[in-house]
Parts: C-alpha cells; structure tokens; sequence
C-alpha cells in the first residue's frame, strides 16, 4: 500500500488513514483528537467541511507511547499539516468536556473520536453520541479489547454498539459503528476502494 503522508505523525496506520478518507466523501465531519492533523488530512482530502477538536495538551495514552512534545510544537505541527486544507477545517482548541456541549451531534455526518482512551473519556463521548442522527458514521479510533491498557474503551465500545443497535465493523483498530450500509464495505480502507479511483473537485 502506498504510505499515507508519512510526513505526518501519528498512530493512525494508512489502511485506517484510507477508511477515513473514503467514509468522509462529501461529509461534514466532527473530529475529536487531532494531534499533529494525521486524521484531519485523512477526512480533509475528501471531506465538505470539518471541525476538530483538541486542547493539544496530549494525555496519558499519547505521553505512553512517546509523545514528549510540547504544546506549542503539536500546535505548530498541526498547524503546518492541514494549512492547505484551512478553507474547510474549524478548529476548536478546547477541553472536549468543556465545548462538546456547545455542539449539536445531529449538525455532523462522521463523528469521529481519537482523544483520551480512557473508559470514562471514551463514554463521555458515547454518550453526546447516542443523539447523532441515524443516517451518521460513528468512529472510534483503538478497539483493542484484547490489549489490558485499551481493554476499558473498547468495553465502552461494545456497549454503545448495544445501546444504539448501530451495526459495527473495524478496519484495523478503528471501530465503526452506522445503522446505514456503508458503500463499498468490504473496501473501506483498501486501494482498490471505488473513491480512490475517480477523480473529485479540484480542491482535493
Ligand atoms: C491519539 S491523539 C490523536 C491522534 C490523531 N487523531 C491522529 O490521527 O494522529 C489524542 C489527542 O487527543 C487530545 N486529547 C486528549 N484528551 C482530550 C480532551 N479531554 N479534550 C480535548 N483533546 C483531548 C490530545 O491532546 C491528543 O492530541
């Protein structure tokens, strides 16, 4: 496969970078957990629009797996990455506890969520999720319920896949939950994925 902007770092593999890519197609996308825009760029290259969120302060998952960087490094990193997308990217540089509640789930179509991994992040999230609309994807990032460290978000995981009766597949580590058929599943993630060979708009 080729590699994926290898020049942006991040824990994003280029299967799930693909997967990213191709369940934004002409979506407005939410993102919770940029780091230095890996996911953002994914979504941006077929995206309509997206929001992301991150207070850019990393947390224990990220310092664990050897991110050292300062605030202002991830922030310059980010920055740099998504500059040839910023006509179509918000960016919210908050606490997700303190300005998800200004947001409304049903204005997005993919909610996707890399931020902290622990059980209660993760369900803070699940939960504003349970009211995105019926016709949105729902992605998590890092469902490794065989991993003792990820066990507990992944639990939550499975547990909103009951609550909402969403169908859920992964690609990789990144769960996906939608009560819709996604086009293509069997591709997602794949080169050989129809939107990876048709020619978009210009700006992508
Ligand atoms: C795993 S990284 C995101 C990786 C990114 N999606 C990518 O593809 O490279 C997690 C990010 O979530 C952010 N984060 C963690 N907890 C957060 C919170 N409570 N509110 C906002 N951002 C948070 C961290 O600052 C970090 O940048």
């Amino acid at each position: 496969m080729k590699p994926q902007f290898p020049e942006i770092s991040g824990w994003l593999f280029d299967h799930e970078f693909l997967a990213l890519k191709q369940l934004a197609r002409g979506k407005v996308v939410l993102e919770i957990g940029a780091f230095q825009g890996r996911s953002t760029v994914a979504f941006a290259q077929h995206a309509e629009y997206i929001v992301t969120m991150d207070h850019f302060g990393g947390d224990e998952f990220t310092e664990m797996v050897g991110s050292q960087l300062s605030r202002e490094t991830v922030i310059e990193a980010f920055a740099r990455n998504t500059k040839p997308y910023m006509d179509k990217i918000t960016v919210i540089v908050s606490d997700m506890y303190k300005a998800m509640p200004f947001l409304n789930p049903k204005d997005f179509d993919v909610l996707f969520y890399d931020a902290g991994h622990t059980a209660e992040d993760a369900k803070y999230f699940c939960d504003w999720a349970l009211d995105a609309r019926d016709d949105a994807t729902i992605a998590i990032h890092d469902y490794k319920p065989n991993e003792e460290v990820w066990k507990p978000s992944a639990v939550v995981m499975d547990e909103y896949k009951i609550q909402t009766g969403r169908s859920t597949m992964l690609v990789g580590s990144l769960f996906i939950a939608t009560h819709e058929p996604i086009p293509y599943a069997d591709l997602l993630g794949t080169e050989d994925h129809p939107y990876e060979n048709i020619m978009l708009d210009a700006n992508v």
